[in-house]
């Protein structure tokens, strides 16, 4: 008998859980294999309110309280808050709390849409720090510390930077001597290490951002830890961070019936990965190690090794670069799931981003490793991707006023938006890094740029289509002197 009526959603979630598959994506919990069973045959009934003896997110005192003092111990920051939001609510409550409007912040470009949305909202006024290129694997590599060190001396009245360390590649940020320069001229260092919640778990895992002196970072735990979608974590890592503003912060954005779902599966996360996590991590990377040897000997596709031009990289995250062949990210990515049932995070034009966690089984990995070099051999040609970067925005950017960026209606067909400034963060996703964000001058590379990625298959949010299937943009009414 059919249980539901009109579930379009439930439809097509039954559908998809009805296949077998391999699940190398984030939640990292992979389909409840990284909980114990009496976990999960409990968690619907968790989903409690704040009943007496389960404490209050929003004035913890008890239970909550005390599973925040255990992340404290298990990270080694100051103080530790739950976000029941994902990473995007302590970066909103971290740029809140921690700078004012109209004050300006360093930030590396290429960082996530939850931080553009935060500058709109809170009224900071961006300096971006360009992200270095790498031609040879065409990925943007996190600016060298002279790129901070030029926009530290250019605009001594910034009051911190904020940055993305690791990035979906896996690549990190080194942090030691960054944190260093800004701590000496006064300024914050805070980081969105949304991709790095795990780090703390195993000494074969790169450093983390509170290790090399960071104020505050933000991880999601959903993403890398068994934990559900919207878990996250804020710490602070030092007392130039008032812990009760920041508190208070997180409480304002959050909402008032906060998921003991969420916040029981942080408790169950830290937990794990507090007993478990070293060991599994071991067993883990050697698994990994082996996996990577196998497949360095792929004639078309190439693995992305683990240090990249002497930067660190998240050895759990395996990226696999088609550059050399004639498929694409995105057909490689389709193929995976196609022919081998194989769900990869994301895929790019010319990288397919694989997730593995404390939950993956050797089986797993074993199955990814057959189906690459299968695919691999039947490529016979190599070298015919067309390849294209990301256009290099420059460092400024005049990001609207709130309620001109609600308000702004205006619409024209990308084709004709060079010179106009761009009213909507263009975001192809994932990873959810804009192109354009809002405020910045529209170009020529701009647009060729974004029919390219949406020819070749990203989902591009931002932008509209009119009746003739052309691309649509929203710009604000000032137009550039350019
Ligand atoms: C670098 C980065 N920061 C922040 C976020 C937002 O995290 P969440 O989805 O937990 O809100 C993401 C999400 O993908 C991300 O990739």
């Amino acid at each position: 008998m059919n249980r539901y009526k009109n579930t379009p959603l439930i439809k097509a979630l039954n559908n998809f859980i009805s296949e077998e598959r391999i699940i190398m994506h984030m939640p990292g919990h992979k389909q409840g294999k990284g909980f114990d069973a009496g976990f999960t045959k409990n968690l619907l009934k968790f989903d409690l309110t704040e009943l007496s003896g389960l404490d209050n997110f929003h004035k913890p005192e008890g239970v909550i309280l005390e599973s925040m003092e255990a992340l404290e111990k298990a990270f080694g920051s100051l103080k530790s808050y739950f976000l029941v939001n994902g990473s995007t609510s302590g970066i909103h409550a971290s740029i809140l709390s921690c700078f004012e409007r109209g004050d300006k912040v360093l930030i590396n470009r290429n960082c996530h849409i939850s931080v553009i949305n935060a500058l709109i909202l809170f009224g900071i006024k961006p300096v971006f720090v360009m992200p270095d290129y790498m031609e040879e694997y065409s990925l943007p590599l996190p600016p060298g510390l002279n790129s901070w060190k030029k926009a530290l001396d250019e605009n001594p009245d910034a009051k911190g930077a904020f940055v993305t360390t690791p990035d979906y590649y896996g690549i990190c940020q080194p942090l030691s001597e960054l944190s260093h320069l800004l701590h000496e001229n006064g300024k914050l260092l805070l980081v969105d290490e949304a991709h790095g919640a795990h780090f703390s778990f195993s000494r074969k895992l790169p450093e983390t951002a509170l290790e090399q002196g960071a104020d505050l970072c933000i991880q999601s735990f959903h993403k890398t830890l068994p934990a559900v979608t919207q878990a996250a974590v804020l710490h602070i890592g030092s007392k130039r961070i008032d812990p009760e503003k920041v508190r208070r912060a997180v409480s304002m954005i959050t909402t008032t019936s906060p998921s003991y779902v969420i916040m029981a599966s942080i408790d169950y996360a830290r937990d794990f990965a507090e007993r478990k996590g070293a060991e599994i991590y071991e067993k883990l990377i050697n698994i990994l190690a082996d996996t990577k040897g196998k497949l360095s000997a792929m004639k078309n596709l190439r693995i992305l090794p683990d240090s990249i031009d002497n930067l660190k990289r998240d050895p759990t995250r395996i990226v696999i670069d088609t550059a050399l062949s004639d498929i694409s990210g995105y057909e490689l990515y389709n193929r995976l799931f196609n022919e081998f049932g194989i769900t990869a995070e994301m895929c790019d034009n010319s990288h397919v981003v694989f997730i593995l966690t404390m939950a993956d089984t050797a089986d797993d990995i074993n199955k990814l490793t057959q189906a690459l070099i299968k695919i691999d051999k039947s490529i016979n040609k190599a070298g015919t991707i067309a390849l294209f970067s990301p256009p290099v925005s420059g460092s400024k950017c005049d990001i609207p006023d709130l309620h001109d960026f609600l308000d702004s209606k205006a619409e024209i067909p990308l084709k004709e938006a060079e010179g106009m400034i761009c009213a909507n963060a263009v975001t192809p996703y994932p990873p959810g890094i804009p192109v354009l964000c809002p405020g910045e001058v529209i170009t020529k590379q701009h647009i060729r740029y974004i029919i390219k990625v949406k020819r070749a298959g990203a989902d591009v949010h931002g932008l509209s289509t009119d009746d003739n299937g052309h691309e649509i943009i929203r710009i604000l009414k000032r137009r550039c002197s350019l």
